[in-house]
This record gives C-alpha cells, sequence and structure tokens, in this order.
C-alpha cells in the first residue's frame, strides 16, 4: 500500500472507532493567497459525523463541513496537489504524511501526542460522548437510523443514553475502572428492558475505558431478553449477554459495577441490596415509581401544613424514600451523589443515585449513620423502607442462604 493510501486508511479507521484527535494539511504547493493550512476535527452534526475542516487563509479562515464518507475523499483530492504534508493525531498513534517532490513519499509513526478524544459537539449543540464506535449498537437497537440521526420520537432516548455514558464515564474513572487492567470489567445492568444503556455500558467499558467488557443485563420478559441476546450475539460476542432472572433473586458473581436505571419501586431498592452484596465498587440507580413510602409518610410538624396538599406529599414522599436510600448506603460504607440525570424536558425520572464504595465504616460511624436513619424515619413515621429492612436480612448471595 503506497504511503498516501495507507494514511489514508488510518483516517478513515480512526473516524469509525472514534480514535481521531486531529489532523492538519501543511506545506501549500501555492505560495499566494491562497489556502496556507487546513485543519480538520470530527463533529457530530444533525446526528451525523462530519469531518470539519478550517481552510486558513492569510487573512481569514473558512469552514467546510463535509460528512464521513466523502471526507476522506475531499482529503485524498488536497493531498499531493495543493499540500505537501499532513499530520493526524489519533488515540493510538500519531502519523506524519510527507510528499515531498520528486522524492518518494514517507509516512512516519509517531507516539500519540494524547489518548484524549476532543468532544464531537459543534457551536453550541449538546456535545455527544458516543463517537462513530456507537453507531452499529444504536442502529441495531432502532435508535438512530443509516445516518445516524435519531429516529422519530427517539431523541430523547439518545440524549439519556450519552448522558448516562458521560456521567457513568466520570463515576467510572473516580472508581479507578480506568486504571490499566487485563482483567474484564464486571457491569450488571438489573431491570435492563430492551438494553439500551446495557449495550452503552458495554461501550464505555470497551471504548472510552478501554477495558475488556463483561457486562450482563437482567430481565424479567423473555422477550426482551431474546431480542438483545440476538444483536449482542452479533456485536459483543463473549463480552455483553442478556440473562432472564428477577432482579431480587438472579445468581450474580461478584461485580464491579451494578447499574439498575428505572427499576419500578422498591425493584431498586432489592437492586441496591444485591450490589452491596456482589461487593460492587460503584452502584448507580435512577428510581421511579415511588410507592412504598408515600401511605406510610406523616405530617410531621410543621411541615404538616403543607403536607396536607397531595402533590407536596407525593414528592415528600418520594424525595424521603431516596433520601433515605442515600443513607443507608452510607451506613455500607459507600460515598453518595444525587445528580440530575437529563434535564427535566427528557424525563420526568430524572433523579440518578450514585454510589462509590470506600472504606469499611468504624464502629462509631456506624452509630452515627444508623442514628440519622433512625431519626428520619421516625421524624416521617416511616414504619417499613424496603432497602434498611432487606441489608438486615441475609440476601440470595450470602452464605448458606
Ligand atoms: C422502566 S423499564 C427500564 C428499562 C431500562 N433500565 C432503561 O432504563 O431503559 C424497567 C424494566 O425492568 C424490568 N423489571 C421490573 N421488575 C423486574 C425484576 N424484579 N427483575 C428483573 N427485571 C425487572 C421490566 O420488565 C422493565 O423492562
Amino acid at each position: 500500500m503506497s504511503a498516501l493510501a495507507s494514511f489514508l486508511h488510518h483516517l478513515a479507521a480512526s473516524c469509525a472507532d472514534d480514535g481521531f484527535v486531529r489532523l492538519s494539511l501543511s506545506s501549500p504547493t501555492r505560495h499566494d493567497d491562497a489556502v496556507q493550512r487546513i485543519q480538520a476535527r470530527l463533529v457530530d452534526l444533525d446526528g451525523g459525523l462530519h469531518l470539519s475542516f478550517t481552510l486558513k487563509e492569510e487573512r481569514r479562515d473558512t469552514t467546510q463541513n463535509v460528512p464521513l464518507p466523502d471526507a476522506v475523499a475531499w482529503v485524498e483530492r488536497k493531498l499531493g496537489r495543493e499540500f505537501r504534508g499532513a499530520l493526524l493525531a489519533t488515540t493510538t498513534a500519531d502519523w506524519q504524511l510527507q510528499l515531498p517532490d520528486g522524492k518518494d513519499a514517507r509516512l512516519i509513526r509517531h507516539k500519540p501526542a494524547t489518548t484524549e478524544t476532543p468532544p464531537r459537539s459543534h457551536d453550541g449543540k449538546k456535545p455527544t460522548f458516543l463517537g462513530a464506535s456507537a453507531l452499529p449498537w444504536l442502529q441495531g437497537l432502532g435508535i438512530v437510523d443509516q445516518q445516524g440521526r435519531p429516529r422519530k420520537n427517539l431523541a430523547d432516548k439518545r440524549v439519556q443514553i450519552d448522558r448516562y455514558v458521560e456521567i457513568l464515564a466520570h463515576l467510572a474513572r473516580d472508581c479507578g475502572f480506568d486504571a490499566k487492567s487485563e482483567a474484564p470489567l464486571r457491569v450488571v445492568d438489573v431491570g435492563c428492558g430492551k438494553g439500551h444503556l446495557t449495550f452503552a455500558a458495554w461501550h464505555l467499558c470497551k471504548h472510552v475505558l478501554h477495558r475488556t467488557p463483561h457486562v450482563v443485563g437482567i430481565e424479567v420478559r423473555d422477550e426482551l431478553v431474546a431480542n438483545a441476546s440476538e444483536l449482542a450475539a452479533q456485536l459483543a460476542p463473549g463480552e455483553l449477554t442478556f440473562v432472564h432472572g428477577d432482579i431480587g433473586t438472579v445468581p450474580l458473581g461478584a461485580v464491579d459495577a451494578l447499574v439498575a436505571l428505572h427499576a419500578c419501586n422498591t425493584a431498586t431498592d432489592h437492586a441496591i441490596r444485591r450490589g452491596i452484596e456482589a461487593g460492587a465498587r460503584l452502584i448507580v440507580v435512577a428510581p421511579c415509581c415511588h410507592q412504598e413510602v408515600r401511605p406510610q409518610l406523616g405530617r410531621p410538624a410543621p411541615l404538616d401544613a403543607v403536607l396536607r396538599h397531595g402533590l407536596f406529599a407525593e414528592r415528600m414522599a418520594e424525595w424521603a424514600t431516596d433520601g433515605l436510600r442515600t443513607l443507608v448506603l452510607e451506613h455500607m460504607g459507600y460515598r453518595t451523589k444525587a445528580i440530575e440525570f437529563v434535564g427535566g424536558e427528557h424525563t420526568g425520572k430524572n433523579l440518578m443515585l450514585a454510589a462509590v464504595r470506600g472504606s469499611e465504616p468504624t464502629p462509631a460511624q456506624r452509630a452515627t449513620t444508623r442514628a440519622a436513619i433512625d431519626g428520619f424515619r421516625a421524624f416521617f413515621g416511616i414504619g417499613t423502607h424496603a432497602l434498611d429492612e432487606l441489608l438486615a436480612a441475609p440476601g440470595p448471595n450470602a452464605a448458606g442462604a
């Protein structure tokens, strides 16, 4: 393969696997008023990936956005004729192309200057965390079309998935999951539904954290398990599987991270309990359908004056349920965060609780968190809180259970 063909091959491959960092064309063949240099970024425009070229003249810059399939041919037309040098930076290597007049072309490989990909956002558009390497599974799940644009009515889902991967990436780094390791990264997604976020977790492990994924989605509905399994077998054999099972009882080995997004009512508590028992360093839940606390919620003074309004009582019950979940997690040695998952315009169920396991609490710390839980429950008259109760009894993973 010629040096030029090899350079173009690396350009196309880096765009396809999301390793592209930047491209510049230099050493112009003309030295008049024409373009002296071209720089390119990979950007997501209208749901599709483009190379955005900045053409630098002496007194002005102009921009041309070329969709991906045509962008490589666009670069090929410039090289040799208008420019004799090019540098392609990717996350795995930097490629320097030299096309001297009358001499042999050379392609030199350098260590990558950076292994981080820049954001693919463009001019105020919402940044998107998922690059071209996510297209096969986003298309396979029917979320985007062949051009990478969100399908009708699925734009919110696309935003949700993107934001989920972004948040999870930060949390995963907090947990050290991005450290180089031969060990697979074990993630379980319970109540995974169609597997949208399970595929996203697999993508994160493989393409963002560069770890070997061992991701399992657990779901009670057989037809969802069958559909997701078929796609996983095509795109991520041996790395992503879907299993029929109940959150509360399905056998789980040791896991690094457990996620449960929109598992109804106390299914979220079962999920948290399973994560704690499985030794998860990271637990991420987005609770929904809070039904347990509402009928129990008292009206302690001075809140009684407002809790007579049903809507306030409902919101307070949700807040109390999730607040107690964070206290119980802290009692078990986790640091917790409450995060707004996506803006309220995308989904009403937008609270996410993230818990990162810290060191084993001392007896004094346990006593303090226990007192906080008991005081909170007593204040609101909460006789039963599933998570607190579940953790007091041996679970399905416990020895002999
Ligand atoms: C609202 S959907 C959320 C799906 C997915 N986590 C998401 O956020 O896109 C909840 C899913 O949990 C499943 N589910 C509910 N209770 C479950 C249980 N006890 N065990 C396993 N799956 C359960 C439901 O069948 C449903 O597919």
